[in-house]
């Protein structure tokens, strides 16, 4: 896994935050400055003044040298360390760079409370920063991944930097990282005798290369939710074991949702139980269906009606694998994007206002954002006990609408009507306003997504597969309701044709 290196003028807070994203991320923590400091045996502004600026600087680079030679970790610069184009390439070549800003104010709160320990500042603070921020304005604008850190408390900023990086780390159902990145990281990760199983539309694109880089062996399965059977959970066990597998191989997942479920089921049973990766290549599957251990496949009565939890040890989701989906598929994908973004983040949902063609040139921000929401929601509550449950946000009616159209409709068209329906009945109940109701709609639209009931789809059946697809005999079945943007509750509804009115 690569270094994260952090950046930004002298007050944005690089250690404090560095400290807790090493924590979430459970990785060592290292401010560059302290090893200057160590290893020359006397602090930085003694080293300014007995040796002078270009020296401080080398020894800058040789901490850095010394620090990326150790395991991966969450390294804190100094504000002019990437000044240097020896040390930008070092720190571009073994790690993500996120810079840090924050206006003049900000730095200059934060930095009156420490004066001497910069020697570049001593004197007139606010002249001198200024000065230091209008000479170096070029170099940190140079830096394509920043976060803005005023008015934010050190945990928010933490948070936010996990997000622009791409990078979080799960627990509360097993430990795996959850990166966003390029594949060809995965050559970096160790791999016992590894597999990769992929369905016959993605192999076609990316199994060749990931297959080399690996040097893995593969197993195809037939593409689409009609494959989603005991049959292929079958034949990918009897793959395995032709194939070798023992308790220490692992199993790459390369596709959609219904790869991974299935490919995520088989390593949960083959002998008790093998790692398995997850390689997510639908938007659907990178902003949901491979984050939260959920595994399975589908019953001829209802969907995922056997799995298991059984959380892989990593989830790499590369965003450029996404340009061979087809336009309807990313589409679908975004409903589950808007259903993030309206259980708890309005700035995502206000993204998918801006369409499609917005939402391409932007996909790798749209990933990162909505992935953190799930992980946000799964890492509450892993097993469902509780909020989890808010993810079902669309999917009561959803999934009852897809099962109805035969799979006709995609999975995301279908929740996107289901979202629209069951916002309007929140509206109509009273837990909502008719704003919300049409900000879900608006949303949807934007995207050419649909958000009505096919006319000719009877009630009836509707209402009976959302029955079948939640416990039959309950009483009443838990809604998650929008109540506003960025808030979603749980309802027990009885009154299920009351919802379709
Ligand atoms: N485990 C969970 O928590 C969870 C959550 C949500 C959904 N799911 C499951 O996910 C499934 C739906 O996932 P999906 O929408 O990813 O469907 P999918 O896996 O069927 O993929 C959709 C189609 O796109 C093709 N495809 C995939 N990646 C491609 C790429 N990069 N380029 C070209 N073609 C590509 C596939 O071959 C398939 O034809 C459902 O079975 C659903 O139950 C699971």
């Amino acid at each position: 896994m690569k270094n994260i290196f952090l950046y930004g003028p002298p007050g944005t807070g690089k250690s404090t935050v560095g400290k807790k994203i090493a924590a979430s991320l459970k990785l060592p923590f290292v401010d560059l400055d302290r090893i200057i400091e160590t290893d020359a045996g006397m602090s930085i502004p003694k080293i300014m003044e007995g040796q002078g600026e270009p020296a401080f600087r080398d020894l800058e680079t040789a901490a850095l040298k010394k620090v990326i030679a150790e395991p991966a970790a969450v390294i804190a610069l100094g504000g002019g360390a990437l000044l240097r184009d020896e040390n930008r390439a070092i720190a571009e070549f073994n790690g993500q760079i996120l810079l840090l800003m924050a206006e003049l104010p900000t730095l200059l709160e934060r930095l009156q409370g420490e004066p001497g320990k910069r020697p570049l500042l001593t004197g007139d603070l606010s002249a001198k920063l200024s000065a230091l921020l209008a000479k170096r304005e070029g170099h940190y604008n140079s830096f394509p991944l920043k976060i803005h850190v005023d008015n934010k408390t050190a945990e928010q900023n933490a948070h936010h930097a996990q997000v622009a990086l791409g990078r979080h780390h799960l627990s509360a159902m097993g430990e795996y990282d959850v990166i966003v990145g390029q594949v060809s990281n995965l050559t970096s990760y160790p791999l016992q005798s590894p597999i990769i199983v992929t369905d016959e539309n993605v192999a076609k694109f990316h199994l060749e290369k990931l297959q080399a880089a690996l040097n893995a062996k593969a197993v195809v399965i037939p593409a689409g939710e009609e494959h989603k059977t005991l049959e292929t959970i079958s034949f990918l066990w009897k793959s395995f074991l032709e194939n070798g597998l023992d308790r220490k191989s692992t199993v790459i997942a390369l596709g959609g949702g219904v790869v991974s479920d299935m490919a995520g089921f088989a390593a949960a049973t083959y002998m008790r139980g093998i790692n398995w990766i997850c390689v997510p290549t639908t938007l659907l599957s990178m902003v949901d269906a491979s984050i939260g251990g959920k595994t399975g496949f589908d019953l001829p009565e209802g969907k995922n009606l056997i799995g298991a939890f059984y959380p892989p040890k990593l989830v790499l989701a590369d965003p450029s694998l996404l340009f061979t989906l087809s336009e309807r598929e990313l589409r679908s994908g975004m409903a589950e994007v808007v259903k993030h973004g309206i259980i708890s983040d309005p700035d995502l949902f206000a993204m998918c206002n801006r369409g499609m063609d917005w939402v391409k040139s932007n996909l790798e921000e749209v990933v990162k954002r909505a992935i953190a929401v799930k992980i946000q929601v799964i890492e509450e509550d892993p097993y469902e006990r509780g909020f989890r449950a808010a993810l079902n946000l669309g999917h009561t009616v959803g999934h009852a609408v897809e099962l109805v159209s035969r799979f006709d409709l995609r999975h995301g068209e279908a929740i996107a009507i289901g979202m629209a329906v069951e916002a309007a009945y929140a509206a109509r109940i009273g837990l909502s306003t008719p704003g919300v109701v049409k900000a879900v709609q608006d949303s949807l639209s934007a995207l050419n997504l649909p958000i009505a009931i096919p006319r000719e789809m009877p009630r009836e059946e509707i209402i009976r597969a959302m029955r079948v697809d939640k416990k039959k005999n309950a009483k009443a079945i838990r809604f998650a309701l929008p109540v506003e943007i960025g808030k979603v509750e749980l309802v027990d509804v009885t009154d299920l044709e009351s919802v379709l009115e």
